[in-house]
């Protein structure tokens, strides 16, 4: 059996293992697929255990997606985008890297949206949030040619800092990108057609009880097509429950995991190009 795994610190409640088995199990590949947990200082050591002993591909996630990128000796051009990496593998005797988390996403939100009749093209997106899960999703959000982009954060100063860092990835990729607090977007003089088509909770509030926004302030920025997304998954975050009591369409996300992992297993199984193949509906529901 070929043998792959997540690694991570902490990796205990990792569903990954669970998504790959299913795809396996669907295309008929006999694969093992486990869980390691690494010492924050001994990351490089532990994957290059791995491959030593015949270990076929890794996934990576938090902390180490950035030594991942920086271990690599090859890298994808989406890998180097985002400057991090959240898959490794061996090709040709050269340590590869890619990182599918950013189209993950945006397949997850492409699915989510054809369900409405929508698309992410020429969108309205707000994210709320500023910080290292809000930075990943500018870059893949801008390939999809969204018309604009507002970054929402109660810290103004580090929305705007991420406004300067993709200033010119928006200039070239046509979207309108701008910073604003949160509290502000309340008082921007709107009207219906103001709403947005796509707000994503990327920041760390859902991990605690609240929203980021009020109720009032969601239901003032959105309307009946609006999409609520919260990056976080295995969890209903107040977020979402606020936005389905207003008649919204909500999901967390765990489309978004089950798609980066489906990126990766059609790299290392070969089964490039051939999205409609595996089964996401399938896999969403068996996690
Ligand atoms: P991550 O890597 O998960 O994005 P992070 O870099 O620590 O984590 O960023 C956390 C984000 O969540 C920030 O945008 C933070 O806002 P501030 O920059 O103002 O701190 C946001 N955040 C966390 N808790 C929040 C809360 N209760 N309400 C609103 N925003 C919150």
């Amino acid at each position: 059996k070929d043998v792959y795994a997540v690694i991570g610190h902490p990796i205990a409640h990792s569903k990954s293992p669970i998504i790959h088995a299913y795809f396996a199990k669907q295309t008929n590949q006999s694969i093992h697929y486990g869980r390691i947990f690494s010492e924050l200082n001994a990351f490089k050591e532990t994957v290059e255990q791995f491959f030593a002993r015949g270990g076929k591909g890794l996934n990576i996630t938090v902390p180490f997606k950035l030594e991942a990128y920086e271990l690599a000796q090859k890298k994808t051009e989406t890998a180097k985008l985002a400057q991090a990496a959240n898959v490794l593998w061996y090709k040709d005797g050269e340590l590869w890297c890619d990182n599918t988390d950013g189209a993950g996403l945006t397949r997850d939100l492409q699915r989510l949206l054809k369900h409405q009749g929508a698309s992410l093209n020429h969108a309205k997106v707000l994210i709320l949030g500023a910080g290292g899960a809000a930075q990943g999703v500018i870059e893949p959000l801008m390939l999809e040619k969204v018309g604009q982009i507002t970054i929402a954060n109660r810290t103004f100063a580090k929305a705007q800092q991420l406004v300067e860092q993709f200033k010119q990835s928006a200039t070239s990729a046509q979207v309108l990108l701008e910073a604003i607090e949160i509290q502000d977007l309340a008082q921007s003089d709107r009207d219906s057609s103001d709403a947005f088509d796509l707000i994503i909770n990327a920041t760390a509030s859902g991990l605690g009880d609240a929203s980021p926004i009020s109720k009032e302030l969601l239901k003032a920025i959105s309307n009946s097509k609006t999409l609520a997304y919260d990056m976080v998954y295995g969890k209903e975050t107040r977020f979402m429950q606020d936005a389905r009591e207003l008649g919204l369409k909500a999901s967390d996300g765990l489309g978004m995991l089950v798609e980066q992992a489906a990126l990766a297993f059609e790299t290392w199984r070969n089964f490039k190009g051939a999205d409609s193949t595996l089964d996401i509906d399938g896999a969403i529901a068996a996690v």
